[in-house]
């Protein structure tokens, strides 16, 4: 949300002449950047969506963040707009488990956070050293606030051909979203750093991994069905945390997603 207010300054001047904006604007950066890319389900029974069979008992994705962005139901999707007639959006999912703490999301980050410091700081900016493009479910667009003093981790990555780029991020950013903030290739990030998707492993260096803490069940399960091979090194992204002793990391990026 606050990104957003940043690449749409007329939006921001507006919401702070109109206080009532504020609801629309929540609503359009969910359906916007659906922080939450996609949850899991479980078929009880066969089924077919689209013309595609599913069998029952089957274990599926749902792309909320592919949702948001149908065309078929919002008219130039990839456009943030504000006054679109219809606040509809899927980012914080549906039906019977639906997210439960919505409106406390709402109140919060949209009626208090937000417009609070808008409100005392009319002229914030923030840092954009990634490029800021959309990535289903990631923070690939969540820049990070200017900040000064701040440890800041460095992690190289390093790559099969030979090559590698060191980025620096914020102390307790994990090196999936670090990765997703630099456009760091081969990274996705796919189910938002929830260990569902090993679209975030990385192979750490022989010299770093003592320095990593022991895996969970979820990430050790994950690492079981990922698209290049699995090796000694290998962790998900997604559930390593920059900073404190880990100051810095290697790490080579496999190739399934390069
Ligand atoms: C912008 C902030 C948030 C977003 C985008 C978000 C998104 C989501 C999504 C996509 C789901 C899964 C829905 C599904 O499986 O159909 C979910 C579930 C849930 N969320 Fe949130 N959420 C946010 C904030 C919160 C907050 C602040 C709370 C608690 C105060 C919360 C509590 C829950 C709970 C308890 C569930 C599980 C509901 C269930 O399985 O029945 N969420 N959320
Ligand atoms: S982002 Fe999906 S497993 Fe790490």
């Amino acid at each position: 949300m606050a990104a957003l207010l940043d690449e749409n300054p007329l939006v921001r001047t507006r919401a702070t002449a109109e206080p009532g904006l504020w609801d629309r604007i929540f609503d359009e950066s969910v359906r916007y950047y659906s922080p939450i890319g996609m949850i899991t389900r479980q078929t009880t029974q066969s089924s077919v969506v689209d013309g595609f069979k599913i069998a029952a008992n089957t274990e599926i994705g749902l792309v909320l963040a592919a949702g948001n962005r149908d065309d078929a139901v919002v008219p130039s999707p990839n456009v943030f707009n504000i006054d679109r007639p219809s606040r509809r959006q899927l980012g914080f999912g549906s039906g019977d488990h639906m997210c439960a703490g919505r409106w406390a999301a709402e109140e919060s980050i949209g009626r208090i956070a937000v417009p609070s410091y808008t409100a005392d700081s009319p002229h914030f900016a923030l840092q954009t050293t990634a490029s800021q493009k959309w990535a289903a479910g990631s923070s690939a667009a969540t820049p990070i606030f200017r900040s000064c003093g701040v440890d800041m981790p460095i992690i190289n990555f390093a790559y099969p051909d030979g090559s590698s780029t060191e980025i620096v991020c914020d102390s307790g950013r994990t090196l999936m979203r670090a990765a997703l903030e630099n456009s760091v290739p081969g990274i996705i990030g796919e189910c938002g750093g929830q260990a569902m998707c090993a679209t975030c492993h990385v192979y750490v260096t022989e010299s770093d991994r003592h320095n990593l803490p022991a895996m969970s069940e979820d990430e050790e399960e994950m690492l079981e069905s990922t698209e290049s091979p699995r090796t000694l090194g290998s962790r998900l992204g997604c559930q390593i945390i920059m900073g404190g002793q880990l100051e810095s990391l290697d790490v080579t990026v496999p190739p399934a997603y390069l």
